[in-house]
């Protein structure tokens, strides 16, 4: 494995290592990708205030999330599809969260099941939930994360319809992967993933697919969302939630100060700041451009996470400054899980924790629980 040195690295090596068709599923945003870069763009004209001559000899990252002690105030966001990133994906990023004393969140449309992850973590894992139409399927799945010990629930809630995703369509996803004339050559080339994960146990929606049997249309996930999210899910779907989940509940996409007030008197304990990480609605605002209206007016309130674009321990400060309590990355560690699987990941988070701690001291931030708009120049 070649020297890294930061997630970009990890980025280069992930493009190398994976069929054109998933790479692109996880770089990608919707329609002309103006969310998706003003994500990053916005976090890069930000800028740290360097400060000088206060002892900052001890700088302690432990915080909490959702009121569970962390290493660092970044957990894994939930990702659709990551086992098909790499071979038990999902099992494998719960593995390296723990491992790095942070939290874990699993998709409802992820490729390992609630109950394979479980099987392979011995700290609780976070899981993010879709509605769909059929509000059995929500019930069950909500059992059965309480059953695996999850702690807290994520209503993600930017996605009662899928924004589209051109590369998607151009190259032709689905799931399980298919071999086809058109990527034999790629695939030929990505022999690691060709074993792992096309000839591997786990290429199907871990947790639907059970639940579907028999039923057609999922192989084409994109059309089968769009036929199966609920398009009426509305505040009071969120009571209902609320009455069967007894733990921390997060509504997972929320951008509108208006929502944000919303939600904090709807009974949740927290709200991600997101735009589904410039996959939904193109033309959005971005996510660091939204929090600080939205800290303002409800940070108090509820607990604040932010994710959309961060790919260093600087950007990770830069939300903090900006009200966020912690964060979420996505994309930074599909990198490393692509890169190098479990490993991959493990020093996508240190990468991120290193960078963060460097921040901290050249800020003269002594404690990551305490940081506030001053940090920002
Ligand atoms: C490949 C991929 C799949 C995703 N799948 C889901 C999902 O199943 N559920 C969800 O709530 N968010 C999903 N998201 C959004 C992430 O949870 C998160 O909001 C986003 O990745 C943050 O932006 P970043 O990738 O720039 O860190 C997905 C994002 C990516 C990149």
């Amino acid at each position: 494995m070649p020297i890294i040195t930061n997630i970009e690295d990890l980025r280069r090596i992930a493009r190398r290592k994976i069929p054109r068709v998933i790479y692109d599923y996880v770089e990608r945003g919707s329609y002309d990708e103006l969310t998706l870069n003003a994500n990053r763009n916005d976090l890069d004209a930000i800028r740290l205030r360097q400060r000088v001559l206060i002892d900052v000899s001890k700088v302690s990252l432990a915080s909490t999330m959702l009121g569970e002690p962390v290493s660092m105030p970044v957990a894994i966001a939930p990702t659709g599809l990551t086992g098909l990133v790499h071979g038990d994906g999902e099992m494998l990023a719960a593995r390296a969260a723990e491992g790095a004393g942070t939290r874990f969140c699993l998709s409802t449309m992820s490729i390992c099941s609630i109950e394979d992850v479980r099987s392979v973590v011995k700290q609780p894992f976070w899981f993010q939930l879709y509605m769909f139409r059929d509000r059995g399927f929500s019930k069950a799945v909500i059992e059965r994360a309480r059953n695996a010990g999850c702690t807290a629930l994520f209503v993600t809630v930017d996605l009662p319809m899928r924004g589209q995703r051109h590369a998607d369509i151009k190259n032709g996803l689905t799931v399980p992967p298919r071999l086809t004339v058109r990527n034999a050559f790629d695939i030929a080339t990505k022999p690691a993933w060709l074993a792992k994960v096309l000839l591997g146990k786990r290429k199907t929606f871990g947790n639907v697919a059970p639940y579907l049997e028999g039923r057609a249309g999922l192989e084409q996930a994109g059309a089968w969302s769009n036929q199966n999210f609920d398009r009426s899910l509305n505040w009071r779907d969120v009571e209902w939630v609320r009455s069967l989940w007894p733990g921390k509940l997060v509504l997972k996409g929320v951008l509108d100060v208006e929502d944000a007030k919303t939600a904090a008197s709807a009974g949740v304990d927290g709200i991600v700041v997101s735009n589904h990480g410039g996959r939904q609605l193109d033309g959005a605002h971005s996510t660091i451009a939204a929090l600080p209206a939205i800290a303002g007016a409800v940070g108090d309130r509820l607990e604040l996470l932010f994710d959309g674009g961060i790919r260093s321990g600087q950007d990770v400060l830069k939300a903090l400054g900006r009200g966020a309590h912690g964060c979420l990355i996505g994309r930074a560690y599909l990198y490393g899980l692509a890169a190098a699987g479990e490993a991959g990941v493990r020093q996508a988070l240190e990468v991120i924790r290193a960078e963060l701690e460097v921040a901290m001291t050249l800020t003269g931030t002594r404690d990551v629980k305490s940081v506030t708009r001053e940090v920002i120049g």
